[in-house]
């Protein structure tokens, strides 16, 4: 995170507050989110579209609790969920639901309902079944939802393929290749109480190149140009989506919100003025971009085991629970000892958990200080994003907190979960 530094004696210091006293107030594995970051970056991408006066729409799924929604508001963004649940937490936050998106492949019947009943801004359509379901549900409460269908434009983004979401072999949207969008858009366009805004598009997750968002963008305003000629619909508005990659290790480049905000800017305007149309409101939807670097995890290291001529093996007290990223994509992190200066010639070691697996691993290879040992502090970064989303309870590991630093002050976001709070919920 940006207001990261060491302190005298080498500790870890974020949002001027040190790593030593974090965990000894708040516990480890501990997620620690750097506020003015967050908000940094969430300016520089309201900045960087702010002349087309595009929407930006916070992905929700990145990371969301009560505060950082109010953060997302606070800097004049939108908000995307994608499930009932997110949209609770939004609500509950009091954060508009006119400014609200809804996604999902799968929205479930209560889902929809509520999100009609309470007016969230936007509903993205994403099956046949949803048109159906929800022409139906806003009919019984006398509603006209706004919606945007989305659409896959047979793009092969540069990503892992868990997270590619724009080919045609996978689950969301409707093809522009098979006629699916175009039925989509008749179907919405045939149900009096659904509006059609617009169309939405997105491609995937951590990508670094503009070429897939640009092949996106212009396939998609290719179809909203079509579709208005052929039906005579207004489409005011077009969704890119989200995506855009962060640096988890050096060799990252993320692209920068300007760069994207011009070449997606400028590919629409291009088409829309070729056919002499107006320029649709655009809409994006980052997630990662905005919460991935702000984040950091504290763990401390329990155990340190030299398997002989190999590596040596750094255990925390986390692990997979909070942090599945790199066992399920092969994600890459780095990791640094923050709690002290270390010593010694660097050791290759790999950071693993303490879950009842091999695979359990959150840094593949890394070099630590020779003197690493238990007790000490270390932090991994780039974790703001996907992983306090994704923690899970496996091995009934408690979920871990998550605080906000900011000018030397630290708030609980979300407090740690106890065994009490999973014996809970076990009622049998
Ligand atoms: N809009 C839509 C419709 C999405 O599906 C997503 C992410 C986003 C926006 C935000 O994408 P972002 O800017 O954060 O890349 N768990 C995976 C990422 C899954 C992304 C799902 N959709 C990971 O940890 O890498």
């Amino acid at each position: 995170p940006r207001t990261a530094r060491r302190g005298a004696d080498g500790e870890l210091v974020i949002g001027g507050v040190g790593a030593r006293d974090l965990a000894r107030r708040h516990g480890t594995p501990l997620f620690v989110m750097d506020e003015q970051d967050f908000r940094a970056r969430a300016r520089a991408y309201r900045t960087a579209f702010s002349d087309a006066e595009a929407d930006v729409y916070y992905a929700g799924k990145a990371l969301l609790t009560k505060a950082v929604a109010r953060w997302v508001h606070e800097e004049g963004l939108k908000l995307d969920v994608c499930s009932g649940g997110e949209l609770a937490v939004a609500l509950a936050a009091g954060f508009p639901p006119e400014r609200i998106g809804m996604h999902g492949n799968n929205k479930s019947e209560a889902e929809l309902t509520r999100a009609v009943e309470v007016g969230v801004g936007r509903i993205i359509v994403d099956s046949f079944d949803e048109i159906e379901r929800l022409e139906r549900i806003a009919a019984g409460l006398g509603r006209v939802p706004k919606v945007l269908v989305r659409v896959t434009t047979g793009v092969e983004a540069h990503t892992h393929e868990f997270v590619a979401t724009a080919h045609d072999d996978q689950k969301f949207g409707f093809a522009l290749s098979t006629g699916a969008a175009d039925e989509a858009v008749r179907r919405v366009l045939a149900a009096p109480h659904i509006e059609l805004v617009g169309l939405h598009s997105h491609i995937g997750s951590q990508i670094f190149d503009t070429a897939g968002f640009d092949v996106a963008a212009r396939r998609v305003t290719e179809f909203m140009v079509r579709v208005i000629a052929e039906t005579g619909a207004d489409l005011p508005e077009l969704d890119l989506g989200g995506g855009l990659g962060i640096a988890y290790v050096p060799d990252d480049t993320p692209l920068e919100p300007e760069a994207i905000a011009k070449s997606l800017l400028g590919i629409v305007r291009h088409e829309c003025e070729s056919h002499g149309l107006p320029m649709p409101r655009i809409a994006v939807e980052p997630g990662r971009a905005l919460t991935g670097p702000a984040g950091v995890t504290l763990y401390e290291v329990g155990t340190v085991k030299d398997v002989e001529g190999i590596r040596t093996y750094v255990s925390v007290d986390g692990g997979m629970s909070d942090n599945i990223r790199t066992a399920l994509y092969g994600a890459e992190y780095t990791c640094a000892l923050a709690s002290r200066t270390g010593a010694g010639a660097p050791l290759l070691s790999r950071l693993v958990g303490k879950h009842c697996e091999s695979g359990d691993i959150i840094v593949h290879d890394l070099y630590l200080p020779a003197d690493i040992r238990p007790g000490d502090l270390v932090a991994v970064a780039a974790t703001g994003a996907y992983c306090f989303s994704m923690a899970s309870n496996y091995n009934h590991l408690p979920r871990p907190a998550l605080v906000s630093v900011a000018d030397g002050d630290v708030r609980t976001l979300v407090r740690r979960e106890t065994e009490e709070d999973l014996l809970r919920l076990d009622v049998g």
